[in-house]
Formats: structure tokens, sequence, C-alpha cells
């Protein structure tokens, strides 16, 4: 022991500055990086008996999210497009959480009538539904089309788990108390809906397509909880975070080597899958939660989502928007 700090206690001694500023330094970025992974679900709360559907369970935080409900003792389905993905996340979801109970089923969220197929065979074959974690997402693609010719993001991460929360929602009530927990984003925050271009054919923008969205997520939440009164049904809208996931798939390769270059450091900075599927964990078994619907959360904790998203008005013209296009009565 000696032997080694004899020469350290010198160096330290030689280069007192260069020692402090590395030790601070350190120190700093260490706890800069903790206080940006956010909150963390302290819940307990147990899910035996209960069953969660989530989407886009293949990857990311959604993968997480179903580690995690299938610890608690859920039944849990992950509804995916790719069925050799999903099926391999379902492996990992089983051996990670001990849980056998873990299911697959097809969900493409680009087309409703995946959509209408997936909701029917929950409704004939499951017994209950008391969790829907809307959580599947597509950000900044190119300009593509869901089968039914909507654009694609706000096509997937909107209309689709519109429709599919329509559909499943006798059998939410039926389970109730149960949740319908959407995963939005802060990228809400600058969204605006164009009416009177929903589909953003005359000027689209990966961007500004991916906040429309977005803000859609929250004005759902909205309306929604307005028409589920009394029905013991909960909603919950929601910011993960930033998080290192497969969700920059489509914006990354479009940018040059030394831009994707600029972007390493910053990884260092964001949430890993884990910690960004906490927040989503909280809306889900949080108890102290399931009297409060309708809200906005970030990092484990309740936030006043940006004024358009709070538009009563929007939010009601959205949804009947929102119900022509996918043909909901
Ligand atoms: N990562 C972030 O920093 C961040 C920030 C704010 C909000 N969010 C939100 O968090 C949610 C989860 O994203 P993530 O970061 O975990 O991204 P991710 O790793 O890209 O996962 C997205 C999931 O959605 C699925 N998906 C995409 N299109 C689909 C479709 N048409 N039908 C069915 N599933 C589809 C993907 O399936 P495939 O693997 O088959 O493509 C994948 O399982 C999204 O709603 C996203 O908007 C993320
Ligand atoms: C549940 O949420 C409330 C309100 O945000 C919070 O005060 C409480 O600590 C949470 N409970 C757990 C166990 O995380
Ligand atoms: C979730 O978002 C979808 C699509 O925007 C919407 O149809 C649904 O009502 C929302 N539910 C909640 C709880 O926010
Ligand atoms: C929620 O409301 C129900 C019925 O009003 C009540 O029995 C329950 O104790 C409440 N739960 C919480 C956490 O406030």
């Amino acid at each position: 022991m000696q032997h080694y700090t004899k020469p350290v206690k010198e160096f330290v001694e030689e280069h007192p500055t260069g020692v402090a500023v590395v030790l601070v330094t350190g120190v700093g970025l260490f706890v800069l990086r903790r206080w940006l992974a956010g909150g963390v679900c302290r819940s307990k709360a147990r899910l035996d008996g209960k069953t969660v559907l989530i989407t886009g369970a293949n990857t990311g935080i959604g993968k997480e999210t179903a580690v995690d409900m299938a610890k608690r003792g859920a039944r849990v389905i992950l509804a995916c497009r790719d069925m050799g993905r999903a099926n391999r996340a379902a492996d990992e979801v089983r051996k990670r959480s001990g849980n056998g109970n873990v299911i697959v089923k097809m969900l493409d969220l680009a087309s409703l009538q995946s959509v209408r197929a997936l909701a029917k065979d929950v409704q004939q074959t499951e017994e209950r539904l008391d969790i829907l974690i809307n959580n599947a997402g597509i950000m900044m693609c190119p300009q593509w089309k869901t089968e039914d010719g909507f654009e694609m993001q706000f096509g997937v991460n909107h209309l689709g788990h519109f429709l599919l929360t329509n559909l499943l929602l006798d059998l939410l009530k039926k389970s109730a108390p149960s949740r319908v927990v959407n995963v939005s984003s802060l990228a809400h925050e600058t969204g605006k809906i164009h009416f009177d271009d929903i589909n953003l054919e005359k000027n689209y923008d990966a961007h500004t397509s991916y906040r429309q969205s977005k803000l859609a997520n929250v004005l759902f939440t909205r309306e929604l909880t307005v028409r589920l009164k009394g029905s013991e049904v909960a909603t919950y809208a929601l910011h993960p975070g930033v998080i290192h996931t497969e969700l920059g798939r489509h914006f990354l390769p479009s940018l040059p080597l030394w831009k994707r270059l600029l972007f390493l450091p910053f990884f260092f900075f964001v949430k890993t899958p884990w910690q960004g599927a906490q927040t989503t964990i909280y809306c889900t078994v949080n108890e102290s939660l399931q009297n409060t619907s309708g809200l906005y959360y970030s990092d484990c904790a309740p936030k006043e989502a940006a004024p358009q998203g709070r538009d009563d008005a929007a939010a009601r013209r959205l949804w009947d928007l929102s119900a022509s296009m996918v043909g909901l009565a």
C-alpha cells in the first residue's frame, strides 16, 4: 500500500489545481448525469391478476416498461408490428422478469384494419384489460403515408392509438379501475394542430409533423378524460425524457457524418431506456394517481402541459376530426 500512496501523494502535491479540477469536473458530471436521469418510480404496487397491453414494446422504453410490468406479476401483451422482433423481446422480458405470462400480438398502427383486428382479438380472447399503454411512436420519418393514406407520424402516433383506445374502452371500463397511459413528448410544446392540412400535404416537414402528433396525444388525453367522467378509467399523458433508443433511426442517418459525431457526447447526457420508462411506470402503478385523471406528467411528477395542450375546444375539434378519419361513429 505504502508503495503506491507515496507517488500518488507526491503527484497530488505537485499538481493541486489540476487534480482539483479533474475531481470537481468528475463529481460535477456525475451529479449532472444523475440529475438528468430524472425521477424513479418507487411504488412497490403489484399487478397480479391484471392485464397490461403495451404498444411498440419490442424495443426502447416500451420493452423496459414491459419488464417492469411483468416483474409486478401482470399478464403482459406486447402489441408489435414485427413478429420476429416481438418474439425475441418477449423471450427477454420473460427471462428478465421471471414471469412467463408474456404474450405477443400483431399490431401495425399504420393500418386501421390491423388496429381493428387486434382490438377484436383482445376483446375475444382476453377476460380483462386493466392498463393500456400507448407507447409506440415514430419520429421524423420522410413523407410517408399509412395504409389508409394518412401522414405517417400523425397516423401512427395519434390516429392508430385513437382508434385502438376507443375500441378497447368497453373492456377497460369492465375492468375498472383501469388506466390509459399515453407516451407523448415535450415536443408537444412547440406543436400545432394543422386543422386545414392535417396530413401536412402542402408543406411537409418531419419536425412539424412529429410535434403535431405529440400535441394530439396530449389533447386527446384531455377530451378522453371528459368523455370518461364517472367511469373509473383514468387517463395520463407524459413526457418520458430524452432517451437513447431507436427513435432517432429516421433522423440520425439523414445527418452528415460530422453532425452525427457531434451527437456522440450528447448520448452521455440522455437517459437509458430503463430511466426513460420510469414516468410511464409511475403513471401506470402509482396508487395516489388513481383519482386524478387527465393530467400531464414528466420525471415522475405532474407537470403543466403547454397552453395549446390545454385547449379544450381544439381537443374536441381534433376528436371529431379523428373520429371521422378512422370511421368511428
Ligand atoms: N426517446 C426519446 O427521447 C423520446 C422522447 C419523447 C417521447 N418519446 C416517445 O416515447 C415512445 C417510445 O419511443 P422509444 O424512444 O422507445 O422509441 P423506439 O425505440 O424507436 O421504439 C418505438 C416503438 O414503436 C414501434 N412502432 C413504430 N411504428 C409502429 C407501427 N406502425 N405499428 C406498431 N408499432 C410501431 C416500434 O416498432 P419497430 O421496432 O417494429 O419499428 C418500436 O417498438 C414514443 O411514443 C416516442 O414518441 C421518446
Ligand atoms: C406517487 O405519486 C405522488 C405524487 O407525485 C408522490 O408524492 C409519491 O411519492 C408517489 N409514490 C411512489 C411510491 O412513488
Ligand atoms: C392517447 O392518445 C391517443 C391518440 O392521440 C388518443 O386517442 C387517446 O385518447 C389518448 N389517451 C390518453 C389517455 O391520453
Ligand atoms: C379514489 O376514489 C375512491 C372512490 O371515490 C376511493 O374509495 C379511494 O380511496 C380513492 N383513492 C385515493 C388514492 O384517493
